[in-house]
């Protein structure tokens, strides 16, 4: 893959990175960040942070009020590690506690979309993220980067891939997480996805949907290296609208 350079008049660059549950969002947003040298904003897991906390203090029993009461007392960063190896790795931290691993257990997953729902938590975090991303360049990822964070965003690219190649995808990340999950089916993965996808597409706050400027790409076929390199043509292209 060659080394791509940007021009940009503006202080401020931001690629947008959208799409459903395991459409390859992180990983190709993370590798264009490493390509640019830029930062990396993981938004998903800033709202699974959210939930991990909630679950903590209330299990499954909790109202929306329960959850903006947390809030105010809730500190969430992504401090980005750099191992020597050839990519930087993102470290989540929420309160000071490096919660990376637990965010992505199943019982966050099951709720995460439900958190995500409540408008205050969404106000919070689209605060954050736009904080975070002040005078800096900067590649995010999430369901509604292009649409409500960065509507005026520099590139904009929503991925999609069929369900069976995104529960593929999970069922592999989650085995090299962990042996404890290697029983989950293709099938049951596919189930929690697509209801994950319905949830966060259908809900009143900020839905799941393909920005209008946005670059559609169906990944479903696509190695991850294309993937990088069609994202990487478009930011090199300065593309704002298609
Ligand atoms: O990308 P992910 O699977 O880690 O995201 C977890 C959930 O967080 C997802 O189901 C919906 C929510 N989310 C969101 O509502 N807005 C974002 N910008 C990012 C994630």
């Amino acid at each position: 893959m060659s080394e791509k350079h940007i021009q940009c008049e503006d202080e401020t660059l931001i690629i947008a990175i959208d799409g459903p549950a395991a459409s390859g969002k992180s990983t190709t947003a993370r590798l264009v960040a490493d390509k640019l040298g830029y930062m990396y904003i993981d938004t998903g897991a800033m709202y699974r942070a959210v939930t991990l906390k909630t679950i903590r203090r209330f299990g499954a029993q909790y109202t929306e009020e329960d959850v903006a009461a947390l809030l105010p007392e809730t500190h969430i960063e992504l401090r980005r590690e750099d191992n020597h190896s050839a990519h930087t790795s993102i470290k989540v931290f929420l309160d000071d506690e490096e919660v990376t691993s637990d965010i992505r257990s199943q019982e966050v997953s099951a709720e995460v979309s439900r958190v995500s729902a409540i408008p205050r938590v969404r106000e919070r975090l689209v605060a954050l993220q736009r904080e975070m991303s002040k005078n800096e360049r900067v590649v995010l990822d999430g369901r509604d980067i292009g649409t409500v964070v960065f509507p005026h965003a520099d590139v904009k690219v929503y991925l999609v891939a069929s369900i069976e190649e995104r529960a593929r995808r999970r069922q592999k990340e989650l085995q090299d997480q962990s042996a404890a999950t290697l029983n989950a089916s293709i099938d049951d993965l596919a189930a929690r996805l697509a209801t994950r996808d319905r949830f966060d597409s259908t809900r009143d706050h900020s839905p799941l949907s393909c920005a209008p400027d946005a670059l559609r790409l169906d990944t479903t076929n696509m190695t991850i290296e294309c993937q990088v390199e069609a994202v990487l043509e478009l930011a090199s292209q300065g593309i704002k609208k298609i």
